[in-house]
């Protein structure tokens, strides 16, 4: 008897790598109190009696310092893992394992424990043939067992009991726990799931055995067969059954791809199973039969990782692929997903004659559509994805247009996808990447609203709706008699990114409930909240403006003008213009309503402290929302009037510039005179009370005031404060700066800031240069937005003394 064992572990040792060969497994019936492995050696292992199972350190492929403290078997090929600890996470090398009467406790080589098992009153400890390694007390009743505890895989033998499961590894040589879960559930149920890699909680299912309540217990017998044991019967997992099981060794795995299968692999020593076997392992059943095909999940990427599918191969090996012109962020780490080898469509240039589609069959990202349009034909499916710089997928079926964006998620292909897929990818002689770096399209950005528009669309399809809303808008929307603003505003919806709605001032009146509820008033006219009916059941906020038409210089004819060119400014930072009247006396703006408020009352009036975080969040996005009206669309736009109050917040305190292209309509002429003096005071640059011209620059000071406003907390002016120096914020900063004292000019509670000083000066130095007295000194909003990103260095800004006349 003893004999044998001794032949297995000498058979090994001649086996096994080089680097084994100083260490010394040996091979126990049981191991008492006082052992212990080390992942150095001498003694990295105990085999099982048979010695076909060993229990202790082994080396993770690829790596000679890095140990996974396992259970494996001894002959199969690649020593194939059955059990593993901790989340497979590695053992560094020098780790002990040492064997106490409280059971198995893991040190690294400095002493701390990473994993322990066990309890007071452990005898002696067993690696037995089926593969389970139990600790047992002195009456010889198991305290803990392996197969109590398993990982990835369950083998002959092995009961999962309800609430048990078994977790996927992350790839075939990467043992950390992975994307799938399969449970065996309290409530009876036994269900696949996948999980996020960071967390423990679980996303949709993607197989179930749908017995809840009547499920007991998951079993793998020796002749090979899983089954899970309901009360009154029992369902079968797998088919697996075998003849003479004794001349194989069998499993059944998680794998890392989601699929449960049940290996067997010939015993060397047998030669009756060599018949027709390779010596590997094979597999004999799997479960769920087409992974792919399943109800999909509303959380994560679905089977495969985010952009990528998941195709069955005729193996029944799961694969998943990249759609063409995609490719693996990291080949080697397949679940990190896929991304486009092309830059996305801009949503700032109009790209849409860039790109074009590629009909895929049999393939869908299920539930990732972020857009479904019923009664349509084809052709206009396929021009709303190229007119919408989120759209990177389409699929078009029997009228019905779903719009799907990346990062798309459960994707599949097989017989069983009854959809064609339409993929977004720039056309082959694309100069698409060029035109990111070509700065030429900036010259001729002062066109004629009209060229502008027709840069926006240059299919055919958007032209000719442009030009019948530019040229016919104002007299066809005019006369027409709108049934509702509810019906318009589905045109609006339908038309999404064309121009904005003529709206009638009857439905606009009594949207405001007769103009009763004030939320904000200026030089320009008066606020007031309104709302409108969405589809049936939804209602969408509105800021409707009524404009003073004293202030107003236009005609009739240019007001609609100009309120075209506000309505084609769209971006993440502006708000959004959706419609205007302009009936007889009456002149009023529609806008999307903002639900947080203005920068002034969030950061100045608020009750809540704004951290530090959202703040500089929302000065960068301030800043790119400058940066687009000054430079990136078709007619630049100078706001004039940049202060906190026209700044607001959405939900998600995303700031958006408003009343942007209102000094065009009001009676200034911006660029000559110095009569009319736009702007608020504290806020406006000293050019304005000079007889010069005025450029963007003049936005360029706003903006350094409230970066300043932003990072302090607090008003530019404040007369509440005592101490002389600190009334004048600009002052007080600039002091604060040249001294090295820049602490003192952040709000006593921000500690959030103080420990962020780094950005904290290169913001007030930002302001400092958009603060200058002179315009040209000042840099462009894109030099600005640079600045704040970190991605060019900021000189010291001239000390700005001159300021001082023009501040108060
Ligand atoms: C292992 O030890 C226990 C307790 O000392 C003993 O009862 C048992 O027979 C031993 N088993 C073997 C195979 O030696
Ligand atoms: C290794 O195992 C053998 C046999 O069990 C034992 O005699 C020896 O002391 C062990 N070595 C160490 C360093 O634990
Ligand atoms: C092996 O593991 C060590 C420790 O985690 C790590 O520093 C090293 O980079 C790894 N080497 C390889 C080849 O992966
Ligand atoms: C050993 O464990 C069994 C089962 O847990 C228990 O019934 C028995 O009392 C234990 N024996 C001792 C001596 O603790
Ligand atoms: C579970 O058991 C109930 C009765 O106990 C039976 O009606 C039901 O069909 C069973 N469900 C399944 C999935 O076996
Ligand atoms: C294993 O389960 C199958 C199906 O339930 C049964 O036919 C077979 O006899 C079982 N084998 C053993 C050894 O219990
Ligand atoms: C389960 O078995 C019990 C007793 O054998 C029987 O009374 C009961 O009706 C069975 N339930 C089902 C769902 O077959
Ligand atoms: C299954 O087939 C694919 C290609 O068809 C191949 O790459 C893969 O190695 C095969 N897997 C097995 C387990 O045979
Ligand atoms: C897109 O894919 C096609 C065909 O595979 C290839 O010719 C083209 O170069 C790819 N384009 C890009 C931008 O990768
Ligand atoms: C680009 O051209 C290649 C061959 O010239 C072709 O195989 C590929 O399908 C084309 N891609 C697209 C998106 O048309
Ligand atoms: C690529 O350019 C050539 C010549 O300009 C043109 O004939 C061809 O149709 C273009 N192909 C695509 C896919 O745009």
């Amino acid at each position: 008897m003893l004999l044998f064992p001794c032949l297995i572990s000498c058979l090994l040792l001649a086996l096994v790598p080089l680097q084994l060969q100083a260490q010394t497994t040996t091979a126990t019936h049981n191991i008492t109190v006082g052992s212990v492995l080390n992942s150095a050696g001498p003694n990295i292992s105990w085999l099982s009696p048979s010695g076909e199972f060993a229990f202790g350190f082994r080396a993770v492929d690829g790596n000679a310092s890095e140990f996974l403290l396992a259970i494996w078997f001894v002959n199969t090929a690649d020593r194939t893992t059955a059990w593993y600890v901790n989340g497979g996470k590695p053992a560094p090398i020098g780790s002990t394992l040492q064997f106490t009467s409280f059971g198995l406790s893991l040190k690294n080589s400095a002493g701390q424990e990473t994993w322990s098992a066990g309890a007071n009153g452990v005898v002696y400890a067993a690696m037995l043939d089926t593969g389970n390694f139990a600790l047992y007390n002195s009456s010889g009743k198991p305290i803990w067992q392996s197969f109590d505890n398993p990982s990835d895989t369950i083998l002959p033998t092995q009961v999962l009991q309800l609430g048990s499961y078994l977790k996927s590894r992350l790839m075939a040589t990467d043992y950390t726990t992975g994307r799938f879960i399969l449970r065996v559930q309290d409530d009876g149920n036994l269900v696949f799931y996948t999980i996020p890699l960071v967390s423990d909680n679980q996303y949709s299912p993607y197989w179930a055995s749908n017995t809840v309540g009547n499920g007991t217990k998951l079993v793998f017998n020796e002749t090979g067969n899983i089954y899970f044991v309901l009360k009154n019967s029992t369902f079968d997992v797998t088919f697996g059954q075998l003849n003479t099981p004794s001349d194989f060794y069998q499993r059944a795995t998680l794998d890392y791809d989601g699929v449960f299968r049940q290996y067997v692999h010939p015993k060397r020593s047998s030669t009756s199973a060599r018949g027709g076997w390779s010596d590997s392992w094979t597999v004999v059943d799997l479960l769920p039969e087409n992974i792919c095909d399943n109800g999909g999940s509303n959380d994560g990427s679905g089977i495969c990782s985010f952009n990528s599918y998941c195709k069955l191969n005729s193996n029944n090996s799961v694969d998943c692929e990249c759609p063409p012109n995609y490719s693996f962020l990291d080949p080697n780490r397949k679940y990190k997903g896929c991304t486009p080898d092309f830059s996305p469509q801009s949503c700032k240039l109009d790209e849409s004659d860039q790109f074009e589609f590629l009909s895929i069959s049999n393939l869908d990202w299920k539930l990732a559509d972020y857009e479904w349009y019923y009664s349509v034909d084809e052709d206009t499916c396929r021009q709303q994805c190229l007119n919408d710089c989120f759209c990177s997928v389409v699929v078009f079926n029997q009228g019905n247009c779903w719009k799907k964006k990346i990062p798309l998620s459960n994707g599949r292909m097989g017989d069983f996808v009854d959809r064609t897929l339409l993929l977004k990818v720039p056309k082959n002689n694309s100069t698409q990447i060029q035109i990111h770096k070509d700065n030429g399209w900036k010259k001729d950005k002062k066109v004629w609203i009209l060229t502008g528009s027709l840069l926006l669309g240059s299919s055919v399809f958007v032209n000719v709706l442009l030009i019948l809303v530019v040229v016919l808008g104002t007299h066809y929307y005019q006369k027409k008699n709108m049934k509702g603003i509810s019906q318009q505003k589905q045109t609006c919806l339908s038309a999404l990114g064309q121009s904005p709605l003529s709206f009638n001032y009857k439905e606009l009146e009594s949207s405001t409930n007769e103009f009763s509820e004030e939320v904000g008033h200026g030089g320009s006219g008066v606020v007031y909240k309104g709302y409108i009916h969405q589809h049936e059941r939804e209602t969408m906020f509105i800021a409707v403006k009524k404009m003073d038409t004293q202030v107003l210089s236009n005609t009739e004819k240019e007001y609609t003008t100009e309120v075209q060119t506000i309505g084609q400014t769209f971006h993440r930072n502006l708000v959004r213009l959706l419609g205007f009247c302009n009936e007889g006396p009456h002149r009023l703006l529609v806008f999307e309503f903002m639900n947080n408020g203005s920068l002034n009352s969030w950061l100045l009036n608020g009750t809540i402290k704004p951290s530090w975080n959202q703040r500089f969040q929302v000065a960068l996005g301030i800043a790119r929302g400058l940066l687009y009206l000054h430079e990136e669309c078709s007619t630049q736009i100078i706001h004039c009037d940049m202060k906190p109050q026209n700044i607001l917040l959405d939900d998600n305190l995303t700031p958006k510039i408003s009343d942007f292209g209102l000094a065009k309509l009001l009676k200034t002429d911006q660029t000559r005179t110095n009569t009319g003096i736009r702007g608020t005071k504290g806020y406006v640059a000293p050019e304005w009370f000079k007889n010069v011209g005025i450029t963007s620059k003049v936005d360029v000071y706003s903006f350094g005031v409230i970066l300043l406003e932003i990072v302090c907390c607090r008003r530019n002016v404040d007369q509440d404060i005592e101490d002389e120096e600190q009334v004048v914020l600009a002052y007080w900063v600039n002091d604060c700066y040249r001294d090295r004292r820049l602490g003192l000019v952040l709000p006593t509670w921000d500690e959030e800031a103080a420990r962020d000083m780094r950005r904290v000066e290169r913001f007030v130095k930002v302001a400092l240069w958009c603060i200058q007295e002179e315009p040209s000194l000042r840099p462009t909003m894109l030099k600005v937005t640079q600045m704040l990103d970190g991605a060019v260095d900021i000189p010291i800004p001239p000390d700005p003394s001159s300021y001082i006349s023009s501040i108060q």
